[in-house]
């Protein structure tokens, strides 16, 4: 079986770079990324390669190389199943926000409205693939909608789980520790294998069952998770003991059996899915009866929750207790740096506890718009939208937002905070000049040299 057309429904984080690298890397099958959402595709055909819609290192080289040749984007989402051999599904599964599972199950309406999409336009054989992270079963509902439909068309059923990480996307895609593909027909496999091989070694094409795809993508990201919430229990420890959680890190990083990476303490991890799939396998835990199982995944949550307010309320706690009125400047607002993606980001959270006790708060992030920084706000629907409006203020230059601050707070791990002029810096803020670093990025020593009363996480 030899794919010449591929359509991918759901052109977000994961839909356009990962079917941007496919087409790069073959040029012979034609691809076709389509979406709802027309702003969002007429931003993925701009000319100016700076208005992609998605922000990554190196996606623009890959996108002038292949758009226009092989690579498409279109809101015409009939023509594209239509014209397929395989169709990736990779639409956004977010938590639930309404019924039976509320604020922990996946909601599954859009993967469900893709397939019977597909069920009602396919007039010729596809090869379906779960790329959205899924429930483990979820093909098997997927397979019942596209079995029921009645027009004599055969439909396989992979799973093809993503790993890439937001800022690094790219270089994930082109050298991904591995590709995992599960299915049952061995034909539907070897085609998508075939793909993979264009660029990926063989024997990092891992196959496997169904279940066991579907499952490993949502633990994946469990284990993940639950390595930051481990380092970040332990910073809360450090901070008391007087140890320092990079040297414990660093200490315990150096055990081959732990390895190094993944140990960074922080003011807690976002980003649109380690939170939503830790609930989703405590959901389907506790759907199975497995109280212990359940609770266990559960607490890396708890954890992190607990280390967002932890941040928050150290900030007050080390101003006098009041930060009424007083101008904290965050620096930083998407989840992590290299990213405009601010899904989930710890700075939403810890933005709204400092705003509840009358904070001003002035951001600056290098990649994230004003909107949006409103929107994650007005999204939590703590305060209105005016409220929200009179206390926080966006910048586009960092030195406004420090300029008569009584604090700064390192919110994203961004390079170019290293790199100010902490002097000048100095000078224009608020005596005392409190820098709190949620990331442990800047040089306390130097920062405490300098004069600045410096803390961090975990030390
Ligand atoms: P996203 O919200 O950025 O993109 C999803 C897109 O799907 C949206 O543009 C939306 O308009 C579109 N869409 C929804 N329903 C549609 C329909 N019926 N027809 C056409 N378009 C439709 O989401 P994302 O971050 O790309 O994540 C997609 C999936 O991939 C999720 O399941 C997520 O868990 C998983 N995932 C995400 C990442 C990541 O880094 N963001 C990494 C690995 C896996
Ligand atoms: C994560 C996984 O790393 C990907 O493999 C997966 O495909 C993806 O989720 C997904 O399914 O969406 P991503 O969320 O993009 O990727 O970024 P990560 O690098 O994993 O960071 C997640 C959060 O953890 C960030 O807020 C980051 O700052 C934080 N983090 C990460 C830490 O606080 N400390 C660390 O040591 C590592």
């Amino acid at each position: 079986m030899k794919i010449k057309k591929i359509a991918c429904i759901g052109a977000g984080y994961v839909g356009g770079p990962t079917m941007s690298v496919i087409a790069q890397k073959n040029p012979n099958i034609q691809v076709t990324v389509v979406d709802l959402n027309q702003a969002r595709i007429d931003a993925w055909n701009d000319n100016n390669l700076d208005n992609l819609p998605v922000y990554e290192p190196g996606l623009d080289a890959v996108v002038a190389e292949a758009r226009g040749r092989n690579l498409f984007f279109s809101t015409d989402v009939n023509k594209a199943i239509d014209e397929a051999d395989m169709i990736f599904i990779s639409v956004n599964t977010p938590t639930k926000t309404y019924g039976k599972g509320k604020g922990q199950a996946a909601d599954l309406k859009y993967i469900e409205l893709c397939a019977r999409q597909i069920a009602s336009v396919a007039k010729s054989d596809k090869i379906v693939v779960e790329k959205s992270t899924l429930p483990v079963r979820t093909a098997e509902a997927l397979k019942s909608i596209l079995k029921n439909t009645g027009n004599g068309v055969n439909f396989h059923i992979l799973s093809n789980p993503e790993f890439l990480a937001e800022g690094t996307a790219i270089s994930d895609l082109h050298n991904p520790d591995r590709v995992l593909i599960g299915g049952e027909d061995t034909e539907a496999i070897d085609a998508l294998v075939d793909i993979y091989e264009a660029w990926v070694p063989k024997e990092r094409i891992l196959t496997t069952n169904l279940w066991s795809s579907e499952l490993a993508k949502l633990v994946a990201n469990a284990f993940l998770a639950q390595r930051v919430s481990s380092i970040n229990a332990i910073s809360e420890l450090c901070e008391v003991t007087g140890a320092n959680v990079d040297e414990v890190a660093r200490a315990i990083g150096r055990d081959s059996r732990i390895g190094s990476k993944f140990l960074k303490a922080s003011v807690g991890f976002g980003g649109s899915c380690f939170q939503k799939d830790i609930l989703n396998l405590v959901y389907i835990a506790r759907s199975y009866n497995l109280k212990e199982v359940a609770d266990y995944w559960e607490q890396v949550i708890i954890l992190n929750d607990h280390q967002k307010s932890r941040f928050a309320e150290k900030i007050i706690q080390t101003m006098y207790n009041t930060v009424n009125g007083k101008k904290i400047a965050f620096l930083g607002w998407a989840f992590k740096k290299d990213t405009n993606d601010t899904r989930e980001s710890a700075a939403i959270y810890v933005a709204d506890h400092l705003l509840e006790e009358e904070a001003n708060v002035v951001v600056y992030d290098p990649k994230v718009s004003a909107e949006q920084i409103y929107r994650d706000l007005d999204y939590l629907g703590t305060r209105t939208s005016g409220e929200n409006r009179r206390l926080v203020t966006v910048v586009n230059n960092p030195y406004d937002a420090l300029k008569e601050a009584h604090a700064a707070a390192v919110l994203t791990e961004w390079d170019e905070f290293r790199e100010y002029d902490w002097v000048e810096i100095k000078r224009g803020m608020k005596k005392p000049a409190f820098v709190f670093d949620g990331r442990n990025v800047l040089d306390g020593n130097q920062l405490e040299k300098l004069g600045f009363d410096f803390k961090s996480i975990g030390r």
